[in-house]
Order: C-alpha cells, then structure tokens, then sequence
C-alpha cells in the first residue's frame, strides 16, 4: 500500500486545479487533509513526515541506551523525560502522515523493509556520557534549526505537529548544553571527553540538513509547495553561525582547521562534511545502521500480539455497535 502510494504517478492533473493549489500555496494558506492536492504534493509529505516519524523513534535507541547509566538520579529523571518526548513526536508525526491515506502500520513496514530512511545521525553510537550532552547540544540543536522553520509548512496537521515538538525540542537542546557545560568545567579528563564528543558528531550533525544544495532533488519542488521553507545550505550555514560561539562558551574547539568568520558574508567559512560517507550512511552501511534496524525489527515481533489484540478488540466493538443500530 505504502509502494502504491508512493510509485502512483499523476499523470492526468487538472491544470486548473494545479494552478489554483499553487495559488493557495504562494497566498500562505495551509492545506488541510481532505482538501485536493496533487499526488506530488501527498506523495512528497508522506515521505517526509514518515522520515521525520521514524527518525523520532530510532533516535530514542542511542539515547535510551544511557538512561540506566546516567550519572545521577537527576540525569536520568531528565533524559528518561527526554526519550519519551522523542516517542510522543514520532507519534504526532505518524498521526500527522495517517490523515494523508497512509497507516502507522504501512509506514513501519516499509521502514523495515528498507523502503523508508531516518535521519542518518541515528547511525552513530552514543559510545560515553559526554555523547548524550553531545547529541542534545548538536542534533537537537541541529533538528530545531530545521524544524522552526517547518511550523510554517503548507500542510496544516505538519505545520501543528512541529509547533509541539519544537518546544520540546528547544528543552532538549538545554539539557544537552547543560551536560557539556558540567564536562567541559569538570577534570582534565571530563574536558576531554567533550571535545571528543564534539569531534565525533560535528560532521554527522552537519549531515542532518542532508546533501549540498545541488545534489538535493527534492529540495526546488518541496520548497516550491512550501513542505521545506529553507535549502539544506541555508540551515546548515545558520546551524554552524549558531554554533561555534557555543562551543567558544564551553573552551571547546571545533573540529575544522578551515573555520573562519567570513565578514563579507556575516557568516563561518567551514569545511564540507565527507558526502561520500553520508551517502553510505543512508544507503544502510553506516556504523549501527543494522542495529537500529534489529531493535526496530525485534520491537515490532514482539509487539505483534498487542497489535493483534487491540485490532480483536477494535473489530468486536464495531461489530457489537453494528449488531446494536
Ligand atoms: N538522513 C537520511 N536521509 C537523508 C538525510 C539525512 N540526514 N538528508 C537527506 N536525506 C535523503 C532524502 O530523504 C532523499 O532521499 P529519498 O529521495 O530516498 O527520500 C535524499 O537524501 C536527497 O535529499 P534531499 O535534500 O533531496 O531530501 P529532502 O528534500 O527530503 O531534505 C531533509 C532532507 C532536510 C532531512 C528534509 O527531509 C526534512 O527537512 N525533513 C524533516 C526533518 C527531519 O526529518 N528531521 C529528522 C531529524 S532527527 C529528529 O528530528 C529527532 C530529534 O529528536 C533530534
């Protein structure tokens, strides 16, 4: 079904309604799920909210993997919170893809099946405690960057999903700053550990926004129905403008010898990540990719028989409902 949705071409579009669509685009009105849109225009949202969903839900693996070993009670307390907003996002993002035809059930599958991708910094192993400050400053710092933005997207359940979660995301971004601050202020070793951390998921982070803008295919049609507001470039040049006076606050160093404040543009001159090993990287071989996908695999078996139960259940109630009119 998810194949069916995503291959079906519209071939036979009504120019007028084409036009007329646009016309709503460019006057900033949001889509609604029962309203027309071209396939395009679903096919294209299916396949971003069902990315940004799964990246919600593999992103809680790496994190989840520190929470019984978080250095204090209150640590744990915050990151257990943490983890479990990244699951109620995965939710409202699926819930945002099911009003365009498209199930929970179906975008899971094709998720497994390889048909689906989540973001590529997934694919990192969170390997110490610095890690977890290092992925709330710079991947959530990194999905904010690209997510304010989308509250602004044309498709109203996207646009109201992204409003919760960027103000959840924004508390993310604290706590991770928070870890880093207590390391980079700690011991020598604690201190270290940071600016290890920080080497490790610069690049990666810097992927997130995905390719350089002349190898994004979908970037001039998304941007054209207002699904993607700014190019990859775009965010990724604010992302590092935002940055480094960040990591200057810590005494941590970014790193990249190229790094330099370009006056003309008013904004940092920096070094391009290895595009070769992002396309590795989405292409499954990345260093966890066949972790993530085993944990997601296994969470799916074993939640077979609820799955099975609750739809028993479903379908009992609308028989008995049916029996009763
Ligand atoms: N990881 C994996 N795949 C990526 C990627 C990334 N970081 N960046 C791009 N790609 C893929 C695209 O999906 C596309 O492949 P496809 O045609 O098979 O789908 C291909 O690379 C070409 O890239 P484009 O630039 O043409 O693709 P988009 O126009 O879709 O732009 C995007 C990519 C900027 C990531 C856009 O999809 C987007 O803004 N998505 C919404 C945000 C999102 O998904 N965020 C996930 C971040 S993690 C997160 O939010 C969790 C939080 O807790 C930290």
């Amino acid at each position: 079904m998810y194949a069916q949705m995503v291959k079906s071409e519209a071939t036979t579009e009504d120019p007028e309604k084409l036009a007329a669509f646009q016309a709503r685009i460019d006057a900033g009105e949001k889509i609604e799920p029962k309203e027309w849109m071209p396939e395009g225009y679903r096919k294209t949202l299916i396949r971003q909210i069902g990315q940004h969903a799964h990246s919600e839900i593999v992103g809680q693996l790496p994190e989840g993997n520190w929470i019984t070993r978080a250095p204090t009670l209150e640590r744990k307390a915050i990151l257990l919170a943490k983890v479990q907003d990244e699951a109620g996002h995965g939710l409202y993002l699926y819930c945002a893809a099911e009003t365009l035809g498209v199930s929970r059930d179906e975008l899971t599958e094709a998720l497994l099946s390889g048909k689906m991708k989540y973001s590529s910094i997934f694919n990192y192993p969170t390997l110490n405690w610095a890690d977890i400050g290092a992925v709330g400053w710079l991947v959530d710092g990194a999905a904010i960057m690209n997510q304010v933005p989308l509250q602004r997207t044309s498709f109203g359940p996207y646009s109201r999903a992204m409003i919760r979660i960027c103000k959840e995301e924004s508390f993310h971004q604290r706590q991770g700053y928070d870890i880093m601050m207590k390391m980079a202020q700690g011991s020598p070793e604690q201190k270290a550990m940071a600016q290890d951390a920080l080497n490790r998921f610069w690049y990666p982070s810097l992927m997130m926004f995905g390719p350089s803008d002349k190898d994004s295919v979908h970037s001039a049609q998304s941007m054209a129905w207002k699904i993607k507001i700014n190019t990859n470039d775009e965010l990724r040049q604010k992302f590092v403008d935002q940055t480094v006076p960040q990591a200057e606050y810590l005494g941590l160093t970014i790193p990249d010898p190229e790094l330099s404040w370009n006056e003309e543009k008013g904004g940092y001159d920096f070094s391009e990540p290895d595009w070769s090993e992002f396309f590795e990287v989405i292409k499954g071989n990345g260093p966890c990719n066949a972790e993530r996908m085993e944990a997601r695999q296994k969470a799916w078996d074993e939640g077979a028989w609820f799955r099975e139960g609750l739809m028993a259940h479903a379908a009992k109630r609308a028989a008995r409902k049916i029996a009763a009119e």
